[in-house]
């Protein structure tokens, strides 16, 4: 392995590509079964859901549009407090949507919850939630997730759009990354 090779940060794989696409096909048949032909609206929250977005949208069979957020949640160091901003909003009225929020991780939900009262007051059909990964901490706050593809440990992941710092989101695979690259 070439000494800037990005795997040599990561500790260990969580999830392989091979894992990751097998149960995105999974949501996907549980998403089109429970639509039964209805149209969705997929929100993608910015940067992290890009991955997960692309390859959930191409396994659906159902009319999808697609459209994007980007927001940011202030908080005190590493934890996020609930109170969020809106970086770009949708293009999209959501007036009589079926809305599915894509997300890649959610860890406390305060981002999340707060993000679907936001889009509930924009007179959708619905507003539902699919993440690829969920930690513990999400019980903290009452958020109902319709489609989860993993539960992990609260560890910190990168890969598949998730990053460190900007970096690893183009891994096509999730790992945890060594001790050395962040302490
Ligand atoms: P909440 O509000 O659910 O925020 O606490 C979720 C956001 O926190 C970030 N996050 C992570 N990002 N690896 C990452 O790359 C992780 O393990 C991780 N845990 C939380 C992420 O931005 C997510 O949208
Ligand atoms: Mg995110």
């Amino acid at each position: 392995m070439d000494s800037n090779d990005v795997r040599s940060d990561l500790k260990h794989v969580l999830y392989t590509r091979e894992e990751i696409q097998q149960r995105v096909t999974e949501l996907a048949q549980e998403i089109d079964a429970d639509y039964q032909g209805r149209d969705i609206l997929l929100v993608g929250v910015l940067k992290g859901a890009v991955m997960v977005m692309a390859d959930l949208a191409r396994a659906l069979h159902s009319h999808v549009t697609m459209d994007w957020m980007a927001v940011s949640s202030y908080g005190s160091g590493t934890q996020s407090s609930g109170v969020v901003r809106i970086l770009k909003d949708l293009e999209t009225d959501l007036l009589g949507k079926h809305v599915l929020i894509v997300e890649d991780i959610i860890d406390s939900g305060l981002t999340l919850s707060w993000l679907k009262a936001n889009l509930l007051s924009r007179g959708p059909a619905s507003v539902e939630i699919c993440t690829l990964l969920r930690k513990p901490h999400a019980a903290k706050v009452e958020i109902d997730v319709r489609y989860v593809g993993f539960e992990i440990p609260s560890e910190f992941v990168v890969g598949y759009g998730l990053d460190f710092a900007e970096k690893y989101r183009n891994l096509d695979f999730i790992g945890t990354l060594a001790p050395h690259i962040y302490e």
